[in-house]
């Protein structure tokens, strides 16, 4: 038995349907009403949960798989699992964004950042030698500039319509997002084979 935690909501959509093309049977996850855990032909089992938690679990060993974006791994301290894949779907970016004013404008005193991501923030202004304040948001970071709590915010721009709806742009990219398929260090040496027969099915059908 293999065992896959897999983030809810956007990566569950997509990954399904690259399963899909993979050749797994896929019909208990379409069917699933309120069920957090299922189970699939080929003895494998999903389990579904937020981003963060995708790590946890394979973190304690719960599972064996993770399907998760690279915004969340970035984000994490735990780093201790082989990334087997880039399954090159859910494609961003993360990005310093603010009003277009924002590099012209002189700052007094430490520029205050919005973010849900404080580790990337950090080491991104780190990287810089720039010293700043972070504000953590929860979501909607894009309202930090829009009510005046920060002077800018580093977050995700897929499409970049949240922030062109709000008057911001991007200042300047930060790094690549996309959804990875990580796997328990543990589980690989004793599951090797499983694992690595999924990685192959994964690429072929993304080269199909
Ligand atoms: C993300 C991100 C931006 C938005 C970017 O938020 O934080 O707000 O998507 O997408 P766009 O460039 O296509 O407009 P999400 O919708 O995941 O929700 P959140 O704001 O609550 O985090």
């Amino acid at each position: 038995m293999i065992r896959i935690a897999m983030t809810k909501g956007r990566i569950q959509k997509q990954v399904t349907i690259l399963l899909e093309q993979a050749g797994f049977d896929m019909t208990a996850v379409r069917e699933m009403g309120r069920e957090l855990v299922v189970t699939i032909p080929d003895d494998l089992e999903i389990i579904f949960g937020k981003a963060n938690d995708v790590i946890t679990f394979l973190e304690h060993g719960i599972v064996d798989i993770g399907f998760v974006g690279k915004d969340t791994l970035d984000e994490n301290d735990f780093d201790d699992y082989y990334e087997l894949l880039d399954l090159k779907v859910g494609q961003c970016i993360f990005a310093l964004a603010s009003y277009p004013d924002f590099l012209n404008k002189k700052f007094h005193s430490r520029k205050r950042i919005a973010s849900k991501y404080p580790r990337i923030t950090k080491n991104y202004f780190a990287q810089k030698q720039e010293d700043i304040e972070i504000i953590k948001l929860e979501g909607s970071v894009e309202l930090g500039p829009v009510v005046g709590l920060a002077d800018a915010i580093v977050d995700i721009v897929e499409t970049g319509n949240t922030l062109s709806a709000n008057g911001l742009e991007v200042i300047e990219k930060i790094s690549d997002i996309s959804t990875r398929m990580i796997v328990n260090k543990a589980s690989f040496k004793f599951k090797k084979d499983k694992i690595i027969e999924m990685v192959e099915r994964l690429e072929n059908a993304q080269t199909n």
